[in-house]
């Protein structure tokens, strides 16, 4: 099949690598020349385990290519797919749909012969319709469907999780266009992944309440764990012995700092958003939203707890400011919140990331980056891990001890365990232990 990819954002990109190893062919479009100039040379504009090696593979293999020429890509495509950003509105937190429905427009122009037109972008409920709407009102002539097709993809697994998903959701009108999504997805369905067919709003709603579900869950945990921290429970066994009842899960139910990153936190304030406009108030999602922004906050006390109170003139290495591990993603990261919170109150702060600092440089001001770990302990009275990278899983502790002034670890996303760190003289505090 020949298929147009509108956007080579994160979700564009890899999904169009990926279909076009499915033995698609795939043209992928932005507007930004830059960045068509950098990906016809090779280069990944995303830092994302495995992608740049698939990508070289496909290109080679001339099932894969990138233009600016939106017009020739979409009329030669028999399904064009709209991955633009939909970022949150500045003002009432709804998600914003310009880039989605001047996408739409510009794809109404250049159809030719029968089309299906698929959102993979994640938007709100109805959008699918006004797309159908904007391309019917500028092209009345023109044979198309529309059709939802969320993404689930997780960064820094995103290849994994296209290529062998939970499962698929398509949401369309006619079985024409239900006839060539399955097309699409045949490899997955040879691979024995669900494919779920549902209508337009169904789809775009799945997309919404999954995201919000897990965020709730993240956040349910980090309660949980501000809890046993009172009563002397541990976080991580209680998550254990919660996760293995099967209607629970084990999974996204990690104590830690607060979520962040691209999705949660823009598609929780979304969904919010389409609760009060249609009168009915997500309260669970609401309450979210506010209890993960306090999460972050409740961090910086933490830390001072650590230091006996204080921060101010403290020297504090902070290990991992990216959202997650396997990712240089900063967006609304915790480190966001955390970093700057510790400057502000007079700390001075080391950093070090294996990918953040690409970002992280203009976005974390009044801080200095480090090399790795142990250069960023150097006579620091605090080290502090915020993103769980492998390099910090397996530090050579009593090299970190020595190199600080004083032996001191806040622990926020649990890798290490008291006993072992109080051993080498450390004073630690992890969450929910
Ligand atoms: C998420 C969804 O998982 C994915 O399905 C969707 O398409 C996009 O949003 P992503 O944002 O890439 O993916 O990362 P994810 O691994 O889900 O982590 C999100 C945040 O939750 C991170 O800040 C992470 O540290 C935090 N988290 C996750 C926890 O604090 N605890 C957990 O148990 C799991």
């Amino acid at each position: 099949m020949r298929l147009a990819m509108i956007g080579t954002g994160y979700v564009g990109l890899v999904s169009g690598v990926c279909f076009s190893d499915f033995g698609h062919d795939v043209v992928c479009v932005d507007k930004d020349a830059g960045k068509i100039a950098k990906l016809e040379a090779g280069e990944v504009p995303i830092f994302e385990p495995g992608l740049d090696d698939l990508m070289a593979r496909n290109v080679a293999s001339g099932r894969l290519s990138f233009t600016l020429d939106l017009k020739a890509a979409v009329a030669a495509a028999d399904a064009v797919f709209i991955a633009v950003g939909t970022p949150t509105r500045r003002g009432d937190g709804h998600a914003d749909l310009t880039y989605v429905y001047a996408a739409a427009e510009e794809i109404a122009a250049a159809l030719d012969g029968y089309t299906v037109v698929v959102t993979k972008s994640t938007v709100p409920v109805g959008t699918n319709r006004k797309v159908e709407e904007i391309i019917r009102k500028a092209r009345p002539d023109a044979e198309f469907d529309v059709a939802s097709n969320p993404e689930f993809l997780r960064e820094g697994a995103a290849i994994e999780d296209f290529m062998r998903p939970d499962r698929v959701v398509v949401g369309v009108e006619t079985d024409r266009a239900a006839e060539v999504m399955a097309g699409i997805y045949r490899p997955l369905s040879l691979r024995e992944a669900p494919i779920i067919t549902t209508d337009l709003e169904s789809a775009e709603m799945i997309k919404y309440a999954a995201n919000a579900f897990l965020a709730t869950k993240i956040t349910f945990i980090n309660e949980i764990a501000a809890l046993c921290e009172k009563v002397g429970a541990d976080v991580k066994q209680v998550s254990k012995g919660m996760g293995l009842d099967n209607r629970i899960g084990g999974k996204f139910l990690h104590a830690g700092p607060g979520y962040g990153g691209s999705c949660f936190p823009k598609d929780t304030k979304a969904l919010a958003r389409i609760g009060q406009e249609h009168a009915a108030p997500m309260q669970i999602v609401e309450t979210v939203i506010a209890v993960n922004e306090e999460r972050k906050r409740a961090m910086t006390d933490k830390i001072m707890d650590l230091l006996d109170g204080s921060v101010n003139k403290k020297r504090i290495a902070v290990l991992g400011v990216t959202f997650k591990p396997e990712t240089d993603d900063m967006r609304d990261a915790p480190s966001l919140t955390i970093v700057p919170a510790l400057v502000g109150n007079g700390a001075e702060v080391r950093v070090t990331d294996p990918e953040g600092l690409k970002e992280g440089e203009a976005l974390l001001p009044g801080v200095t980056w480090c090399e790795d770990a142990y250069a960023a302990a150097e006579d620091a009275d605090a080290v502090v891990i915020l993103t769980e990278w492998n390099a910090f899983r397996a530090l050579d502790l009593d090299r970190l001890g020595s190199a600080m002034r004083s032996r001191a670890m806040a622990d926020l996303r649990n890798i290490y365990d008291r006993k072992s760190l109080e051993a080498l003289g450390f004073k630690y505090v992890g969450v929910g232990r």
